[in-house]
């Protein structure tokens, strides 16, 4: 089985009408202390100035093994281009990690570097030959790796939309990286990197924080929405009778 359908969380949808701190606070009782404990963990570490773009990406292996790998490392976002065919991933390899993090699907690489730039990301593209190692970048910005097709790479519009290319050293006779690979390789370096340099693990603000803790307080809860209304209306009843 393939999903070819990026992820919308749908509790966004409560959480949009109630606001993510009422979903928290209706949410709290039914977790225990050490999920609250170990969500508040995984928070810190969260990353929004790393990500990663997929031009067109063919195997749905490959998705899976990106996302897995993304979700590991702490990101919060990946993006997808689909101008030549949807973005797919087997289930089988996310094993349900697609539920942590955002998919945004882009119809064409313009208009996702346009969103990337326009959020002050910098642009990497990722290919065997770049001139630009791990290392040198520039991790105090944003900064998005944007990867190629299994077959032809990155398209030159791509290539040309990016500020930088990126290589990962390679030292054997192969040509390239298998493109999961090539990815976590590259957002492990990056990321831990960029918790060096902030000096914490993670560096997303307060809104995103307490929509992430929303999100994840709810998933997966039977009757969410149910137990929502009641947590409001038992909170008007309060305010009412003080
Ligand atoms: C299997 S490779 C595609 C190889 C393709 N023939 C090419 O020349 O780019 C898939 C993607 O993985 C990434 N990749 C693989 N090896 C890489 C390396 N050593 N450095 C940077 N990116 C790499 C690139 O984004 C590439 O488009």
């Amino acid at each position: 089985m393939l999903c070819a359908v990026a992820v919308t969380h749908p509790v966004d949808r409560l959480i949009e009408r109630y606001g993510a701190d009422t979903v928290t606070e209706a949410m709290r009782p039914l977790l225990t202390d050490e999920r609250i404990a170990r969500i508040e963990t995984v928070l810190d570490a969260r990353l929004d100035g790393v990500t990663v773009a997929l031009e067109n990406l063919h195997d749905p292996h490959n998705g899976a093994a990106a996302i897995r790998s993304l979700e590991a490392v702490g990101l919060t976002t990946l993006h997808v281009v689909e101008q030549v065919e949807k973005f797919s991933f087997s289930p089988a390899v996310t094993v349900g990690c697609e539920k942590w993090i955002d998919i945004r699907r882009h119809k064409h690489v313009t208009a996702c570097a346009g969103v990337l730039k326009d959020a002050g990301y910098q642009l990497y593209a990722a290919c065997p030959d770049g001139d630009c190692g791990l290392d040198e970048v520039a991790v105090n910005r944003p900064v998005c790796v944007v990867f190629g097709n299994e077959h032809q790479g990155l398209t030159e519009r791509a290539r040309g939309l990016c500020d930088r290319r990126l290589a990962v050293s390679m030292h054997g006779f192969t040509q390239s990286f298998n493109l999961s690979v090539s990815v976590a390789v590259t957002i492990h370096r990056l990321a831990e990197r960029r918790r060096a340099i902030l000096g914490r693990p993670g560096d997303i603000d307060r809104q995103k924080r307490a929509l992430l803790r929303a999100r994840w307080y709810a998933h997966g809860v039977r009757g969410a929405e149910a137990i929502i209304a009641r947590h409001v209306s038992e909170q008007t009843r309060q305010v009412c009778t003080n």
